[in-house]
Protein backbone atom coordinates (compact mmCIF):
# COMPACT_ATOMS: atom_id res chain seq x y z
CA UNK A 1 0.00 0.00 0.00
CA UNK A 2 2.74 1.96 0.79
CA UNK A 3 4.59 1.25 -2.40
CA UNK A 4 1.71 2.70 -3.74
CA UNK A 5 1.16 5.76 -2.44
CA UNK A 6 5.04 6.47 -3.40
CA UNK A 7 4.84 5.37 -6.89
CA UNK A 8 1.19 7.44 -7.15
CA UNK A 9 2.77 10.97 -6.09
CA UNK A 10 5.83 10.56 -7.90
CA UNK A 11 3.62 10.04 -11.07
CA UNK A 12 1.69 13.27 -9.52
CA UNK A 13 4.83 15.18 -9.04
CA UNK A 14 6.12 14.27 -12.63
CA UNK A 15 2.69 14.88 -14.64
CA UNK A 16 2.96 18.44 -12.91
CA UNK A 17 6.56 18.97 -14.02
CA UNK A 18 5.65 17.85 -17.63
CA UNK A 19 2.27 19.46 -17.81
CA UNK A 20 2.37 23.14 -19.58
CA UNK A 21 6.27 23.63 -19.61
CA UNK A 22 5.78 25.37 -22.78
CA UNK A 23 5.92 29.28 -22.59
CA UNK A 24 3.43 30.68 -24.99
CA UNK A 25 3.70 35.00 -25.28
CA UNK A 26 0.83 36.62 -24.07
CA UNK A 27 -1.28 38.76 -26.02
CA UNK A 28 -0.64 42.08 -24.82
CA UNK A 29 1.02 44.99 -26.30
CA UNK A 30 3.92 47.23 -24.53
CA UNK A 31 2.43 50.41 -26.12
CA UNK A 32 3.36 53.08 -23.57
CA UNK A 33 6.21 51.91 -21.93
CA UNK A 34 9.50 53.36 -23.12
CA UNK A 35 11.37 50.46 -25.54
CA UNK A 36 14.00 49.05 -23.99
CA UNK A 37 15.59 47.17 -26.84
CA UNK A 38 17.11 43.53 -27.35
CA UNK A 39 19.84 43.59 -24.08
CA UNK A 40 18.49 42.74 -21.12
CA UNK A 41 18.89 45.65 -18.55
CA UNK A 42 19.98 44.16 -14.95
CA UNK A 43 17.38 46.63 -13.08
CA UNK A 44 14.01 47.34 -13.28
CA UNK A 45 13.43 50.79 -15.46
CA UNK A 46 9.51 50.52 -14.57
CA UNK A 47 9.16 51.18 -10.92
CA UNK A 48 6.26 53.68 -9.92
CA UNK A 49 5.08 53.73 -13.74
CA UNK A 50 1.43 53.44 -13.97
CA UNK A 51 1.22 51.71 -17.54
CA UNK A 52 3.65 49.51 -16.52
CA UNK A 53 1.32 48.18 -13.68
CA UNK A 54 -1.86 48.04 -15.78
CA UNK A 55 0.05 45.75 -18.51
CA UNK A 56 1.69 43.79 -16.10
CA UNK A 57 -1.28 42.44 -14.21
CA UNK A 58 -2.75 41.25 -18.02
CA UNK A 59 0.62 39.82 -18.70
CA UNK A 60 1.29 38.08 -15.89
CA UNK A 61 -2.12 36.55 -15.95
CA UNK A 62 -1.87 35.77 -19.58
CA UNK A 63 1.54 34.16 -19.26
CA UNK A 64 2.52 33.67 -14.62
CA UNK A 65 -1.06 32.94 -13.28
CA UNK A 66 -0.98 29.27 -14.64
CA UNK A 67 1.32 28.40 -12.04
CA UNK A 68 2.54 31.03 -9.90
CA UNK A 69 -1.52 31.60 -9.14
CA UNK A 70 -4.05 34.16 -10.44
CA UNK A 71 -3.35 37.99 -9.45
CA UNK A 72 -0.33 37.13 -7.67
CA UNK A 73 -2.63 36.87 -4.59
CA UNK A 74 -2.67 33.60 -3.68
CA UNK A 75 0.17 31.22 -1.87
CA UNK A 76 -1.28 28.08 -2.83
CA UNK A 77 -0.50 27.83 -6.31
CA UNK A 78 2.27 25.25 -7.63
CA UNK A 79 4.77 27.71 -8.25
CA UNK A 80 6.52 30.12 -5.85
CA UNK A 81 4.65 33.10 -4.70
CA UNK A 82 6.01 35.62 -6.40
CA UNK A 83 5.17 38.52 -3.88
CA UNK A 84 7.84 37.13 -1.66
CA UNK A 85 10.38 37.70 -4.21
CA UNK A 86 11.97 40.52 -2.39
CA UNK A 87 11.35 39.73 1.08
CA UNK A 88 14.47 39.33 2.66
CA UNK A 89 15.52 43.29 0.86
CA UNK A 90 12.63 44.90 3.04
CA UNK A 91 13.90 43.94 6.19
CA UNK A 92 17.13 45.77 5.40
CA UNK A 93 17.07 48.74 6.89
CA UNK A 94 20.55 50.58 5.42
CA UNK A 95 19.56 52.61 2.16
CA UNK A 96 22.89 51.47 0.39
CA UNK A 97 22.67 47.59 1.05
CA UNK A 98 18.88 47.90 0.58
CA UNK A 99 19.57 49.10 -2.90
CA UNK A 100 22.04 46.70 -3.42
CA UNK A 101 19.69 43.72 -2.16
CA UNK A 102 16.83 45.30 -4.57
CA UNK A 103 19.44 45.02 -7.63
CA UNK A 104 20.71 41.04 -6.90
CA UNK A 105 16.55 40.75 -6.50
CA UNK A 106 16.06 42.02 -10.29
CA UNK A 107 19.05 40.20 -11.73
CA UNK A 108 17.66 37.02 -10.09
CA UNK A 109 14.20 37.79 -11.44
CA UNK A 110 15.59 38.72 -15.04
CA UNK A 111 17.67 35.61 -14.82
CA UNK A 112 14.88 33.33 -13.89
CA UNK A 113 12.78 34.55 -16.14
CA UNK A 114 15.28 34.24 -19.73
CA UNK A 115 16.50 30.99 -18.70
CA UNK A 116 13.37 29.41 -17.30
CA UNK A 117 14.14 26.96 -14.00
CA UNK A 118 15.61 23.20 -15.69
CA UNK A 119 16.46 21.00 -12.89
CA UNK A 120 18.33 17.51 -13.53
CA UNK A 121 16.26 17.90 -16.83
CA UNK A 122 12.94 18.59 -16.09
CA UNK A 123 11.21 22.01 -16.89
CA UNK A 124 9.80 22.97 -13.53
CA UNK A 125 9.49 26.57 -15.57
CA UNK A 126 10.21 26.96 -19.50
CA UNK A 127 12.75 30.11 -20.76
CA UNK A 128 11.01 33.29 -21.53
CA UNK A 129 13.76 34.36 -23.23
CA UNK A 130 12.81 34.98 -27.02
CA UNK A 131 9.19 34.52 -25.79
CA UNK A 132 8.84 37.06 -23.53
CA UNK A 133 9.83 40.72 -24.27
CA UNK A 134 11.56 42.28 -22.15
CA UNK A 135 8.94 45.38 -21.25
CA UNK A 136 6.74 42.78 -20.57
CA UNK A 137 9.18 41.25 -18.02
CA UNK A 138 9.60 43.83 -15.94
CA UNK A 139 6.21 45.40 -16.00
CA UNK A 140 4.96 41.95 -14.94
CA UNK A 141 7.70 42.02 -11.58
CA UNK A 142 6.06 46.00 -10.91
CA UNK A 143 2.87 44.47 -10.94
CA UNK A 144 3.65 41.65 -8.39
CA UNK A 145 5.38 43.72 -6.10
CA UNK A 146 2.31 45.48 -6.04
CA UNK A 147 0.11 42.92 -4.81
CA UNK A 148 2.99 41.99 -2.13
CA UNK A 149 2.39 46.11 -0.89
CA UNK A 150 -1.17 45.51 -1.18
CA UNK A 151 -1.09 42.81 1.23
CA UNK A 152 1.00 43.33 3.87
C1 LIG B 1 4.67 26.02 -16.21
C2 LIG B 1 4.57 26.67 -14.92
C3 LIG B 1 5.19 28.06 -14.80
C4 LIG B 1 4.90 29.18 -15.54
C5 LIG B 1 3.90 29.33 -16.68
C6 LIG B 1 5.71 30.25 -14.98
N1 LIG B 1 6.47 29.76 -13.95
FE1 LIG B 1 7.85 30.80 -12.87
N2 LIG B 1 8.33 29.14 -11.85
C7 LIG B 1 7.68 27.92 -11.94
C8 LIG B 1 8.22 26.99 -10.95
C9 LIG B 1 7.75 25.57 -10.73
C10 LIG B 1 9.23 27.69 -10.27
C11 LIG B 1 10.13 27.16 -9.16
C12 LIG B 1 11.23 26.42 -9.80
C13 LIG B 1 12.22 25.90 -8.82
O1 LIG B 1 12.95 26.70 -8.22
O2 LIG B 1 12.26 24.68 -8.66
C14 LIG B 1 9.26 29.03 -10.85
C15 LIG B 1 10.12 30.02 -10.42
C16 LIG B 1 10.07 31.34 -10.85
C17 LIG B 1 10.91 32.41 -10.35
C18 LIG B 1 11.97 32.27 -9.25
C19 LIG B 1 11.24 32.34 -7.93
C20 LIG B 1 12.13 32.28 -6.71
O3 LIG B 1 11.56 32.18 -5.60
O4 LIG B 1 13.34 32.30 -6.83
C21 LIG B 1 10.53 33.55 -10.98
C22 LIG B 1 11.11 34.95 -10.78
C23 LIG B 1 9.46 33.20 -11.89
N3 LIG B 1 9.22 31.85 -11.78
C24 LIG B 1 8.80 34.10 -12.70
C25 LIG B 1 7.81 33.75 -13.61
C26 LIG B 1 7.17 34.70 -14.50
C27 LIG B 1 7.46 36.19 -14.53
C28 LIG B 1 6.30 33.98 -15.27
C29 LIG B 1 5.42 34.49 -16.37
C30 LIG B 1 6.07 35.16 -17.46
C31 LIG B 1 6.41 32.59 -14.86
N4 LIG B 1 7.32 32.49 -13.84
C32 LIG B 1 5.67 31.55 -15.42
C33 LIG B 1 6.69 27.60 -12.84
C34 LIG B 1 6.17 28.44 -13.80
Amino acid sequence: MQKLLVVLFTAFLSSLAAANEVAVAPAVEADGLPPLGATWLSENPYRGNPVALAIGQQAYNQACARCHGADASTNAAPAPDLRNLNRFCKRISDAELNAACRRDNDAWFAKSVRKGKIIVGVTHMPPWQGVLKQELAWAIQVFFESRAEASK
